[in-house]
């Protein structure tokens, strides 16, 4: 049965061109794109998304950063899609939780500049989805 998970590719991975080894990756997996496009975020919809994180020492400079250009929103579907896409992601830090194999142990070197968003539970998924693809 389908789950849904809201994954972004971070500005640093459209500028290092990595969507499509990213893309790739989900696609190899046997997870589905639902949705997928490209677009430059508002200061808002940026908030709003990282809402949790509001008030930590690295918020405002992750609002800037996610900001900073075009990124890659993307529905991915499939069976246990939430986990399964955190595995293919690998830990938030892409040195100490990251292992090689995964895209942020493969591509990453900064926790900040970490490549890729996923959804962390299904009460996430279902919040993000509503907002970055309002209408489906
Ligand atoms: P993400 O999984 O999108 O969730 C929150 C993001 O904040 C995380 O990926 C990183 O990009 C960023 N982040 C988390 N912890 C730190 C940190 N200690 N320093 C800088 N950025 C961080």
């Amino acid at each position: 049965q389908a789950e849904r998970t809201l994954v972004l590719i971070k500005p640093d991975g459209v500028q290092r061109g990595l969507v499509g080894e990213i893309l790739r990756r989900i696609e190899r997996k046997g997870l589905r794109l639902a949705r997928l496009e490209l677009r430059t975020v508002d200061d808002a919809t940026a908030r709003a998304h990282y809402a949790e994180h509001e008030g930590k020492g690295f918020f405002p400079s992750l609002l800037e950063f996610i900001t900073s250009g075009p990124l890659v929103a993307a529905v991915v579907e499939g069976d246990r899609a939430i986990p399964a896409f955190r595995q293919l992601a690998g830990g938030t830090d892409p040195v100490d939780k990251a292992t090689p194999g995964s895209i942020r142990g493969d591509f990453g070197l900064i926790t900040q500049f970490n490549l890729v968003h996923g959804s962390d539970s299904p009460e996430s998924a279902a919040r993000e989805i509503a907002l970055w693809f309002p209408e489906s």
